[in-house]
């Protein structure tokens, strides 16, 4: 047997209808918001992932799926959805169109990680970024839409995590701080941080190993090396969060995996899926459109990871979604063509509706609509289809009538079984 590719996932029904019920929320929220999709390649040349992301991070260092085409390019398939978005700006020269741009992405991105609970392979990510907007108020207002979007699902304990890592200008000076600190403690750090030590010392100070934990939480924390323009944005931008009554909460070590961020960053964190889980992830990247050879256009931005994000929904929504009952149409007699016309009167008022096509005996298909969950069955046939009509039961009241087919939706509607 052919089995699916390690850290890939097969989304079955109903698990499924859960993805496309948050797809259709998020683009809902986001579109309230003004944000409008863009659809980018899956592939992308290798160098733009090594100039965005960061040659020295995880990301790029070690968990691209990279491979040669057959002229010999380098391509990945994307780990990320920004760099995609920044190339694509810069590509069809969106810096001539009305300013700010708000876009926003979903869908599928692959990293070679280690397998373990809430990381994959090939994960989704839904993402939104406001490009050409430096100001705090554009940071509020993705954060505003990603709280929205939270607690349209009905999320109400989620917090987001804020950090400053101030301006490229003020990186080399903490990391010579950050390093003096740790001076004569280098030893004590995990190997992976020893190695991050001379390519990327920032990443030491979000370690999940203990010992590197209690050796960074003696350090400076970044945002308190930061220059003071840096400061007052991202200090503007907690304002304003807290004016809106969305609950933020500085967390001074945070650094995130991509090389591009400057001042803001942030996370959202579930306490369910564990401390190391994080449901969304973004910031701010003034740089990276001009870094990739663009104008300068400023960008902030996140992407929610789905899986963990669906792993984590409140019951209601997924009671809600799950929960969903279909109507069965059963014939009786010949009456196959006249069950098929039943649905498609109700599948055109968005009534989901299966159709009886295997033969079924009508005991027999009501045993079946039972297996489906159905909730009513519409049974096509016998004097009542002689008379233009067909019977709706009711199967957990135990009641029946009979209902002129031109009205069956209509009757479904108003009593709610559908
Ligand atoms: P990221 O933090 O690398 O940021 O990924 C965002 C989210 O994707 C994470 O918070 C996590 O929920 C999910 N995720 C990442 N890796 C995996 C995995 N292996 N399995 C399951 N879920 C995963 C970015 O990708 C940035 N492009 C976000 C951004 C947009 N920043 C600005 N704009």
């Amino acid at each position: 047997m052919i089995q699916k590719v390690r850290g890939t996932r097969d989304i079955l029904p109903p698990e499924s209808r859960l993805w496309v019920e948050v797809e259709a929320v998020a683009q809902r929220v986001f579109g309230g918001f003004g944000y409008e999709e863009i659809r980018l390649p899956l592939l992308e040349p290798t160098e733009l992932f090594v100039r965005s992301v960061g040659e020295a991070t995880d990301i790029v260092g070690k968990e691209m799926y990279t491979f040669a085409d057959r002229k010999g390019r380098s391509l990945t398939l994307r780990p990320e959805g920004t760099a995609g978005v920044a190339r694509a700006f810069i590509e069809n020269g969106l810096a001539q169109r009305p300013s700010p741009l708000r876009l926003s992405y979903l869908g599928p991105m692959f990293r070679y990680e280690k397998m373990q609970r809430g990381r994959y392979r090939q994960f989704g990510q839904i993402g939104i970024e406001l490009l050409g907007a430096a100001t705090p108020a554009a940071d509020a207002e993705v954060m505003l839409a990603l709280h929205t979007f939270l607690a349209e699902l009905g999320f109400d304990d989620l917090v987001i995590v804020l950090n400053n890592l101030g301006d490229p200008e003020d990186r080399p000076r903490f990391i010579e701080l950050l390093l003096r600190e740790l001076e004569g403690r280098r030893e004590e750090l995990c190997a992976d941080c020893q190695r991050r030590w001379d390519a990327n010392p920032l990443r030491i100070l979000d370690c999940k190993v203990p010992r590197c934990r209690e050796l960074v939480a003696g350090t400076t924390p970044v945002a308190e090396v930061v220059s003071e323009e840096a400061r007052r944005h991202v200090d503007g931008v907690e304002a304003a969060l807290r004016d809106l009554g969305v609950a933020v909460q500085r967390a001074p070590r945070l650094v995130r995996g991509l090389d591009y961020y400057l001042r803001t960053v942030f996370e959202v964190v579930s306490p369910e899926l564990g401390e190391d889980t994080v449901i969304c992830g973004g910031g701010r990247y003034d740089r990276l459109i001009s870094d990739l050879g663009g104008p300068q256009v400023p960008g902030v931005g996140f992407a929610i990871g789905e899986d963990r994000l669906i792993e984590v929904l409140p019951a209601s929504f997924r009671e809600r979604v799950l929960g969903r009952r279909p109507v069965v149409v059963l014939p009786v007699g010949e009456a196959a063509a006249t069950t098929l016309a039943v649905v498609r009167a109700l599948a055109v008022r968005g009534i989901a509706a299966h159709a009886e096509v295997t033969g079924r005996s009508l005991k027999a298909g009501l045993k079946w609509a039972g297996k489906l969950g159905a909730r009513v069955v519409v049974i096509v046939g016998g004097d009542e289809l002689a008379a233009g009509a067909v019977v709706v039961r009711d199967l957990d009241r135990g009641e029946q009538q009979a209902v002129p087919i031109a009205e069956v939706a209509d009757v479904l509607e108003r009593t709610g079984e559908a």
